[in-house]
């Protein structure tokens, strides 16, 4: 019976008819389908102290085990010691692991001194989620050494999220702040600024902690003139430095933008095999490691119009094997520089009034399919469109921001970063590009004011600026 008939039939009146009387709710329970108990179970609401435990009980021998945990849930509203006996009989022994954790976190929920060895032996427990549950349980006794000592021991746990959990608890926050800057500030000589250079020499003089948003597309390895590596291992230890970077100048629990496809590097005749390159699963473990954490992966579609057709000869003798999908994909993988604060936290950062004029009001895209036509460029061969900007910036950063990009191409991200009343500094080594962003941000010219056009800069000029404001 699907949740709307239910909800006619099974009416609030019901529900405290059977609550107040065991003897016809344990007769109802008997008689209805699974689902039927299931509603019944999750429309309990609020039981006190006093209510009768029988019918619950009764359901704790159920094959269901949907209906064993909602009995658990609802018997640890009671908040009775006398039922520690039975939650610990089920954390111990219940076949499923669902109903472990739920009775788990009803021993918790007592809250009573009784319970601490019992959570104590549980932490011992091989099911990471039914640790986690205990540890919830052993916080209300912290203060107790032998809770505390017994909490300090699983800083060593396997499981990562127990230790993070543990160390927070124990050690309060890891991270601490290098910066002059207030979270919504940023150092003033890099406002609108785009350099002229190599960004591995350009970054070193950015100070920590400086930018709120890096959005990027690397060149790709040996797929177009600007990007000549001696090998696949060097171009992703250039990619490896470079992140590094821009993991120490970004802001703490700031995001990452990575946008990268696998890429194919063509055969050099019939007797040989092209090659393809899967750049952003070996650059993820890379960010990993240095202190990115894998926030989303969204996947930006192109029309197949616009790519290369790979299908041609498939298309003709329809060998298996031989198949070759057209790509019309690329990544964005999103990242936040690990710390242990929530977002909530970069949030209230900013001014109530920022963050007004931040928010996204219009309609958006609600999945991790964004649809969106390339651009093509006469100048540069792999621009972003102004589009993905938008949606990047709009998505994951405040009105005021400093937004980067270390591989700037043709200065899209400045551009779409004007328009939304951001910042941005932007870095990019071949001259051609640097003339082509210069028409790009003439094209929203009228978005400066006199005192803040944007500044063209050299490697020395930009260095020179950066010891005398910082
Ligand atoms: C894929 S393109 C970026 C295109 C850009 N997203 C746009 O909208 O035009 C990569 C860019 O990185 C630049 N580049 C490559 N190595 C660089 C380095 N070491 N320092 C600065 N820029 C670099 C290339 O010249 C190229 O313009």
């Amino acid at each position: 019976m699907n949740r709307a008939i239910l909800s006619q039939q099974i009416n609030g009146e019901l529900i405290d008819r059977l609550k107040n009387n065991p003897e016809s709710f344990l007769s109802f329970i008997q008689n209805q389908s699974d689902g039927t108990v299931i509603y019944v179970l999750e429309k309990l609401g609020r039981l006190e102290n006093g209510y009768s435990k029988e019918p619950l009980l009764s359901l704790l021998n159920h094959s269901n085990e949907n209906i064993r945990v909602l009995s658990i849930k609802n018997l640890a509203k009671l908040e009775d010691i006398d039922l520690l006996p039975t939650f610990v009989k089920h954390a111990n022994n219940d076949e499923s692991t669902s109903v472990r954790r739920e009775a788990v976190s009803a021993i918790g929920r007592l809250r009573n001194e009784k319970a601490i060895p019992v959570l104590i032996n549980l932490i011992k427990d091989k099911d990471p989620k039914v640790v986690m549950q205990a540890i919830r349980g052993l916080f209300v006794f912290r203060y107790k050494m032998t809770v505390k000592n017994e909490l300090k021991k699983l800083l060593d746990h396997p499981n990562e999220l127990i230790r993070e959990v543990i160390s927070k608890e124990l050690n309060g926050s890891q991270y601490h702040s290098k910066s002059h800057y207030k979270h919504d500030e940023f150092p003033e000589f890099l406002r609108n600024t785009v350099v002229h250079g190599d960004v591995q020499e350009i970054i070193k003089y950015v100070p920590d902690e400086s930018v709120h948003l890096t959005f990027t597309s690397p060149p790709y390895y040996n797929a177009r003139d600007y990007s000549i590596y001696q090998s696949y291992d060097e171009y992703l230890s250039f990619l490896e430095q470079v992140f590094k970077e821009v993991h120490r100048i970004t802001k703490e629990g700031r995001f990452f933008i990575l946008n990268t496809s696998p890429i194919i590097i063509p055969r050099i005749s019939r007797q040989h095999a092209s090659k393809r390159y899967p750049i952003p699963y070996d650059v993820h473990p890379l960010l990993v490691k240095m202190g990115w954490e894998f926030i989303d992966d969204i996947v930006w579609v192109k029309p197949e119009a616009s790519v290369k057709n790979r299908n041609a000869g498939f298309l003709q003798h329809r060998k298996p094997l031989a198949y070759k999908p057209n790509a019309v994909t690329e990544m964005l993988m999103v990242y936040r520089k690990k710390t242990d604060k929530l977002i909530d936290w970069n949030i209230k950062q900013y001014s109530w009034d920022k963050v007004k004029k931040s928010k996204v009001t219009e309609s958006y895209e609600t999945t991790n399919v964004w649809r969106i036509d390339p651009t093509f460029d006469k100048i540069h061969t792999a621009v972003f469109p102004l589009e993905l900007c938008n949606r990047v910036i709009k998505f994951y950063s405040f009105v005021g921001d400093l937004i980067f990009d270390p591989f700037a191409g043709s200065g899209t991200l400045g551009r779409a970063a004007l328009n939304l009343n951001r910042n941005f500094f932007l870095t990019e080594k071949e001259n051609k590009y640097i003339n082509r962003i210069k028409e790009e941000l003439n094209k929203v010219g009228n978005l400066f004011n006199q005192m803040d056009r944007p500044k063209f800069l050299g490697l020395n000029e930009f260095i020179n600026l950066s010891k005398a404001k910082t």
